[in-house]
């Protein structure tokens, strides 16, 4: 199935890069609102600029890779599905929850797949941790804890002015990470009561591009909640751009056996680490699992196969779309001040089988 990439910023050397691990992934064209982003992507991995419109009008294009900033998501998803060709998007899935509805509606009607990053739960390090829960390694999980906490990102970003703008901010930036490590692991989630804050109303650019700049904050920079999951587990999440420092794991697990130090979720590696009560120290943990190096795109290829088995994909829609409705019910929660239950749900993704050579993700 022939790929085309729509947004050449950043993040698109991952996907053209990852097209070189994982041979399913046959990129042939690339579009950008910026032309000029287009034909020096095109020129640089030997593939064919387009326009946008050219792109979704081509017959040889079967599927579409939305490497578009977010506010953009849901327009280029619903414009590809509805030119007849699945999609693969980087997160998140959508800005609201309405748009994630329809992308869901449009998928179905017009019987395509969607697939949404994040990718890395399917890294070695979030794979071990899966399989280390799923082997009963913690016994019954009853609680945990996720924290992402930094300040913001006007200090290094060349644009940093929209990530404290609506859709934006740490939440819809860093949380689809934290989330999707949390239900590949435990499952769907129920209820989430939380209360979000900012702590300046103005944040002042420090970037090169923009020195001095003052960049008004128009959303929470600080969320503070509570996920209780189908399973019953009870998890302390905090998502902030208010903190300089902080001395906690990214995320731990606690089980009725054992407590898991789960690994940065938006790597790919890392060393999961688990101490039971019998034990003195933390053990660190061998990786069960590979692609523990930067593997971006994985999703994307797993699901070209799936499509191909006719299986469900990992990184797949009901996934992207309960991770979009627990972000949202954060701010929900703190402005009803009450706790949100949560309408949607997905399957855990079936974890990666053991045994993978690089560019494989079925056996
Ligand atoms: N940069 C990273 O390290 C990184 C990491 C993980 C995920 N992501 C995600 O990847 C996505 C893209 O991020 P990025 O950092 O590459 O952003 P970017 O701003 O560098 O690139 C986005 C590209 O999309 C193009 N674009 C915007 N609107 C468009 C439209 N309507 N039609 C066609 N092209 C359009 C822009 O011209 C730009 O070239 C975001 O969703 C982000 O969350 C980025």
């Amino acid at each position: 199935m022939k790929i085309g990439i729509i947004g050449c910023g950043s993040i698109c050397n991952a996907y053209f890069n990852g097209s070189k691990i994982f041979p399913m992934l046959e990129i042939a064209a690339c579009a950008d609102i910026r032309q000029d982003a287009a034909v020096a992507k095109a020129a640089e991995f030997k593939v064919t600029a387009m326009s946008v419109e050219k792109l979704l009008a081509d017959p040889e294009i079967g599927m579409v890779i939305n490497l578009t900033i977010p506010k953009a998501h849901a327009e280029i998803t619903l414009n590809a599905l509805n030119a007849g060709k699945h999609v693969y998007s980087e997160k998140p899935l959508a800005i609201t929850r309405e748009e994630g509805r329809l992308i869901q509606e449009t998928a179905k009607t017009r019987k395509l797949r969607v697939g949404c990053a994040p990718d890395t739960f399917l890294g070695g390090g979030q794979q071990t941790c899966r399989k280390l829960l799923d082997d009963g390694w913690l016994g019954r999980p009853v609680a945990g804890t996720a924290f992402m906490l930094c300040h913001g990102p006007e200090r290094w970003h060349p644009n940093p002015a929209f990530f404290y703008q609506k859709g934006a901010g740490p939440m819809f930036d860093m949380g689809p990470y934290y989330v999707t490590s949390l239900v590949h692991m435990l499952g769907p989630v129920r209820r989430v009561a939380a209360i979000t804050g900012a702590s300046l109303k103005e944040r002042i650019a420090e970037c090169k591009e923009h020195y001095g700049e003052r960049l008004p904050v128009e959303i929470p920079t600080h969320y503070s909640g509570t996920l209780e999951f189908h399973n019953g587990a009870l998890v302390t999440m905090v998502i902030s751009f208010d903190v300089w420092a902080h001395g906690h794991a990214p995320i731990e697990i606690y089980g009725s056996n054992a407590s898991l130090q789960v690994p940065d979720p938006n790597s790919f590696g890392g060393v999961p680490r688990l101490k039971n009560r019998d034990m003195k120290e933390w053990q660190d943990q061998c990786l069960s699992h590979g692609y523990s190096e930067n593997t971006r795109s994985i999703g994307a290829a797993d699901m070209v196969c799936a499509i191909q088995a006719n299986r469900p994909h990992r990184c797949g829609l009901s996934l992207a779309n309960h991770i979009l409705d627990v972000m949202h019910s954060f701010e929900e929660s703190s402005v009803t001040r009450q706790a949100v239950e949560i309408k949607t749900t997905c399957d855990r993704p079936a974890p990666l089988p053991l045994g993978l050579i690089p560019g494989q993700v079925d056996l």
